[in-house]
């Protein structure tokens, strides 16, 4: 007998809330950054991270073991430098690609690509990004950007549009997608940035509504884009920590009363763990400044002052912050040191921090062992047993 086609969807959808771990009930959430890449730090110390596969899956596979709710890629088609094209910064691996090796590789973590809405279809992305919730069993999460370093779009033809621009194709670009991973029917749509004849993308996501978005604008536009679009929006802690719960409570009032949505704030932060203070702080200043990657860092700030909405006062500031991470915070000492700079956060209304390490392997054995078990027993994170596995098949 011949069998009938299949016609039923590949898996039921399930309410994102089971099987993604960013919507767990730890009261901080936290996650790696850039392990698709060499890292976040700007360093010529031969121990930086490389992305070896081998790496990328120990990283993980650390990350994952230990509970931490998300491994977020991101996304660069080119380093800082022209004419560099083997410098570390330009040497990154395919955020889509990255992301369903690490979702055969994971069992717990929710895994994030970042994506460039100028230089990839939504067709091209609802297909992928469907494609890994469902070799995930439903972790899947989408960091959207619009893009702001010039020579990278260029290389495709593709001109970096005007600020403003930029995050109106981006709005159209989610539009489409999210028709995309939801409409049980065909649906035809022109836009200004896009025209879909006829469009739909089998199969659709496990999570439902959608897999969590993600956006960091940075500037005005960005932040209302985050805000109305973003389930994690992201801040760059200021150094006045009586600033914080002020600068989480604006993302999440906007979020609240303008567009009528709950948001997570998550932020960035490269880690310094060891012994003691002194050996920490010996060692970021080995790394960061000693042995800087400046030239490099340099020519990103100048990509970012001519390109993005920054403020030329926080660049300056922000050079030793690029050569020690991604230009977030820096927490460095003890684990009691990093615990309690953690706890600061969390009791300012951060929900979420993406940590970076110069070397991930050595930096998430530490924290695993030294500084989660503060963090559980300051309440800030059950203990992690291992079982609470995504719950979809
Ligand atoms: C956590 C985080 C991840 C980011 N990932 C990327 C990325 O992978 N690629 C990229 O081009 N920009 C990335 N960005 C930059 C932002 O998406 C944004 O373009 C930048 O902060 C400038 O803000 P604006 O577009 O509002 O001016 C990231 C920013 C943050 C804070």
């Amino acid at each position: 007998m011949i069998p009938a086609p299949i016609t039923a969807p590949l898996a039921e959808g399930v309410d994102r809330e089971r099987t993604n771990p960013i919507y767990n009930g730890n009261k901080l959430k936290l996650g790696t950054f850039g392990t698709n890449g060499k890292g976040t730090a700007n360093t010529l110390v031969p121990e930086q991270y490389r992305p070896t596969w081998a790496n990328v899956v120990k990283a993980a596979q650390l990350t994952d073991s230990a509970g931490l709710e998300a491994i977020v890629s991101y996304a660069h088609w080119k380093g800082h430098e022209l004419g560099k094209p083997d410098h570390p910064s330009a040497v990154v691996l395919d955020p889509y690609t990255w992301a369903a090796g690490l979702a055969q590789a994971t069992k717990y973590s929710a895994i994030f690509v970042t994506t460039h809405a100028p230089v990839i279809h939504p067709i091209t992305a609802a297909k992928q990004s469907s494609t890994i919730d469902l070799i995930s069993g439903g972790r899947f999460g989408l960091n959207v950007v619009a893009g702001w370093n010039r020579p990278e779009l260029e290389m495709f033809g593709a001109p970096l549009k005007e600020h403003e621009e930029r995050y109106k194709h981006l709005d159209e670009w989610l539009h489409v997608l999210k028709r995309l991973w939801t409409e049980s029917d065909e649906f035809d749509y022109e836009g200004t940035f896009f025209k879909i004849i006829n469009g739909s993308s089998r199969p659709q996501p496990i999570q439902k509504p959608n897999p969590p978005i993600m956006n960091a604008g940075g500037s005005e536009i960005g932040r209302q884009f985050a805000a109305k679009h973003g389930d994690m929006c992201f801040i760059q802690a200021s150094d006045d920590p009586k600033a914080w719960p002020g600068q989480v409570a604006s993302y999440k009032d906007l979020a609240r009363e303008k567009y009528n949505r709950e948001t997570q704030v998550w932020m960035l932060a490269a880690v310094v763990q060891r012994e003691t203070r002194a050996e920490a702080e010996a060692y970021l200043k080995r790394y960061a400044v000693e042995l800087a990657d400046l030239d490099s860092v340099d020519a990103s700030n100048r990509l970012r002052m001519e390109n993005a909405k920054i403020r030329p006062d926080l660049l300056e500031g922000m050079r030793f912050r690029k050569a020690a991470g991604a230009g977030g915070s820096i927490l460095v000492g003890t684990a009691d040191d990093v615990a309690s700079n953690l706890q600061a956060f969390a009791e300012a209304g951060i929900d979420g921090v993406l940590l970076s390490w110069v070397d991930f392997a050595d930096g998430l054995t530490r924290f695993q062992e030294e500084v989660l078990p503060r963090l559980e027993r300051a309440g800030l994170r059950r203990p992690f047993s291992g079982l609470q596995k995504a719950t979809a098949a």
